[in-house]
């Protein structure tokens, strides 16, 4: 009967096919499969803590980068994660930003509860229209595609930057360009690439001084793709326009130099944070520890 075991309180739903499935255990010593969470470092000290009886790492999260696949490959685990059930609500929540970035929600909600007077105005809080602008996606996957079929519908047209051509770039009328051309052509650059040793601060000074002071960079990845205290200083200085940001590079510490920032809306981390969508996660990460834990297949393993 296999040993499962989870770091953290997960849905009820995947904890009954774990339960159905074997023996649901409190420790993690001893598990042949554990559930983990972004915020859990899976690395030699973890993987030596639950043991050499340990065959999968069950990350619930789209992104793996909590975990150090080379440690787990040198033991024989596999890691999987859970790629497609989130690409909506994150693909939500980007445009919830990039609306509440554009349209200064952040802002005026903070006047309105301040008690402060205001009054409606031909020229008070304006903000920038969505049609007819821009959006540069990075990282043009599930997600990226997701944000873009939305951005279309609010009459935005859509370039992407990938390694390779993308094979949903055609349907969704997106245009493929280096890096440079994209931050300096178009109005928003959202982020949707996985967090890497490439893309550890992919956007730094330089990729904001080529944006347009006019832009609004979306950041719904992983924190550490910007430099965090170059974009505060490009907002202060008017570099770029605004920003909106779900993740942080330190998380979840915030560089405080954003947080007097009007131009700036932040978010704790809440791509996936529907009940739906959590759900999903939790139970398809039940689903590939069972697989690895009965020795078939995973449904969404990693690629070592
Ligand atoms: C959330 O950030 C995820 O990677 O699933």
């Amino acid at each position: 009967m296999p040993r499962f075991a989870v770091t953290n309180p997960l849905p009820e739903p995947a904890l009954e096919l774990l339960r159905e499935a074997g023996e649901l255990r409190d420790a993690l010593a001893g598990a042949d499969a554990v559930l983990t969470l972004l915020s859990d470092r899976v690395d030699d000290a973890f993987l030596d803590a639950v043991g050499p009886q340990l065959r999968c790492v069950a990350n619930v999260a789209v992104g793996f980068d909590n975990v150090d696949l080379a440690a787990a490959a040198r033991r024989g685990v596999v890691v999987t994660n859970t790629p497609g059930v989130l690409d909506d609500a994150t693909a939500d929540l980007a445009l919830a930003l990039l609306l509440a970035a554009v349209r200064r929600l952040g802002e005026g909600e903070r006047l309105v509860r301040s008690g402060a007077p205001w009054r409606w105005g031909m020229d008070f809080m304006l903000g920038s229209d969505l049609r007819g602008k821009r959006l540069g996606i990075v990282g043009l996957g599930n997600i990226g595609a997701r944000v873009a079929e939305r951005a279309r519908a609010f009459g935005m047209a859509i370039a992407y930057h990938n390694r390779h051509e993308s094979p949903a770039a055609a349907a969704l009328g997106a245009e493929r360009l280096e890096l440079d051309e994209l931050l300096a052509g178009c109005d928003v650059v959202s982020l949707h690439c996985p967090l890497t040793e490439e893309t550890r601060h992919l956007i730094g000074a330089r990729e904001m001084a080529l944006m347009k002071p006019t832009a609004t960079l979306v950041n719904t990845a992983r924190g550490p793709i910007v430099d965090e205290a170059a974009l505060a200083r490009a907002l202060a200085a008017g570099e770029i326009a605004a920003a909106a940001l779900d993740v942080y590079e330190h998380e979840p510490v915030v560089e405080p130099a954003l947080l007097g920032l009007e131009n700036v809306v932040l978010s704790p981390h809440l791509g996936s944070a529907t009940v739906e969508t959590r759900t999903a996660m939790a139970e398809l990460a039940a689903r590939n520890a069972i697989a690895v834990a009965r020795g078939e297949q995973p449904l969404t393993p990693v690629p070592l």
